[in-house]
């Protein structure tokens, strides 16, 4: 396996272009099957977790091409030649979850493996399940699959209220919702970009809805969805991410594409913690301003709160602050399998259940270190970039889902980091 190797040496500047949202585009890729038209998606990043989406697509007969350099995908969903979500791809990544609304709306039956639990947390499906069922269809779980039907007629508008907010149970009843007779609205719904982004391809293809960005969105069904071009939003957690690099390393680092709005309440900790962000038409530019970091206390939340995504390198950056910050998961379970790779560098952090208190350290030391998920992966790079000495990540295809040409990425802006391939093996 790969590893990524970093050495700490000093401030960041330069600019780093931050890509199409992960997120949102595994979320827009199915929507390609609420239509036979044509759906291409541009501004998309090229990574595994977008090849694994492709590979699913793909076994249920849709075609999905990559250009330019696999910033645009074009896909069509013709003729869909299974109606089968396998568990091989789901069990690869959740996000797989999301065919379901969309095939049971327009082919009215579906079968897709549960995704099972996963690094963070238990990540139950129940919501999605319900939302569906409350639109009419008629669900049956055997042997680790749910078996979907719509009634006859097709699934029907219902009033949806979700218990606690989720980004993917909002995303498959939105979507299942387009296609479904009469009204839908959705309560509690998420409010996440992503979804905003979604209801807005969604638009483009012919769909009626209204509220996307509030709590509540509503959606008139339509007899059928057209083709449409549609740019992804900017991944606003790599901005997060790389916004993070100069306030850890110091230095002045603009990312280009980067919006205020995609990133307010962490921002605003970025301010109350010493670090200056300023927008501009061709995005934010981030510096410390003066002196140490100061330590700040952190709740994930749906957003518009600070996102669980982001949790992993806020608390990279709170590993050298001044004094000690409480950080809270709120989101997922289990969620702090980044602190005791960072205590390996010299950080100090105590977990208790979803609280870390992480108690500042003039400076983390490079160690040999194992990401352990997405989010945590990056957040050793982080931490080893403003390390003394060499950090070593290994496990970097956590890092792969989700973050393209990481590498190239902070090389640009004068890091001192570099990928080691593994070497091949000789029987
Ligand atoms: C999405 C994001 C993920 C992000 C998360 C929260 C994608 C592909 N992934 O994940 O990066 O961390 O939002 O912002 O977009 N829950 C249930 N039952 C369900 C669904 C969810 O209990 O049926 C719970 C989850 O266990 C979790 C909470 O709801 O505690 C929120 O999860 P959710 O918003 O659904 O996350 P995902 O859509 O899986």
């Amino acid at each position: 396996m790969d590893t990524i190797l970093v050495r700490g040496n000093g401030p960041l500047n330069g600019e780093i272009p931050i890509a199409g949202a992960k997120n949102a585009c595994l979320t827009l890729m199915p929507a390609t099957l609420l239509t036979d038209q044509p759906l291409t998606l541009t501004n998309a990043p090229r990574l595994s977790d977008i090849r694994t989406m492709t590979a699913l697509l793909g076994s249920l007969g849709a075609e999905v091409a990559s250009l330019q350099d696999g910033q645009v995908l074009a896909l069509s969903s013709h003729d869909l030649t299974s109606h089968t979500a396998d568990y091989d791809i789901v069990r690869k990544m959740r996000a797989s979850i999301l065919v379901l609304g969309p095939m049971l709306a327009r082919d009215g039956h579906a079968i897709v493996s549960l995704p099972g639990g996963c690094a963070i947390g238990a990540r139950p499906v129940d919501l999605h399940l319900r939302a569906l069922q409350a639109m009419g269809a008629d669900l049956d779980l055997r042997e680790g699959y749910v078996h979907a039907k719509a009634p006859a007629g097709g699934l029907r508008g219902a009033v949806i209220e979700f218990p606690i907010v989720s980004v993917g149970a909002t995303e498959n009843a939105l979507m299942a919702a387009t296609l479904a007779r009469g009204t839908t609205v959705l309560k509690n719904a998420a409010r996440e970009p992503e979804i905003v982004d979604l209801a807005h391809c969604l638009r483009r293809m012919g769909a009626r809805i209204d509220g996307e960005g509030t709590s509540t969105i509503t959606i008139e069904g339509v007899d059928r969805l057209g083709g449409a071009t549609h740019p992804v939003v900017t991944d606003r957690i790599e901005l997060g991410t790389y916004m993070l690099a100069p306030a850890i390393c110091g230095g002045t680092v603009t990312c280009l594409g980067g919006r205020i709005d995609l990133v307010h309440a962490f921002s605003e900790k970025l301010d109350e913690a010493g670090i200056s962000v300023t927008e501009d038409a061709r995005g934010l530019t981030v510096s410390r301003k003066n002196g140490r970091i100061r330590a700040v206390d952190v709740v994930t939340e749906p957003f518009p709160g600070f996102p669980t995504d982001l949790q992993a390198q806020m608390m990279a950056l709170m590993c050298t602050a001044e004094g000690v910050s409480d950080l809270e998961e709120t989101i997922f379970e289990n969620r702090f399998m980044h602190a005791p790779e960072l205590a390996r560098m010299g950080a100090r952090i105590d977990v208790h259940g979803g609280h870390a208190r992480v108690s500042g350290v003039d400076r983390l030391k490079g160690a040999p270190v194992m990401a352990t998920d997405l989010r945590a992966s990056v957040s050793l790079i982080l931490a080893g970039l403003a390390a003394e000495g060499e950090t070593v990540v290994s496990r970097v295809y956590h890092l792969d889902r989700g973050y393209e040409k990481v590498v190239r990425k902070l090389r640009g802006v004068g890091a001192d980091i570099e990928r080691i391939k593994e070497a091949p093996t000789h029987d």
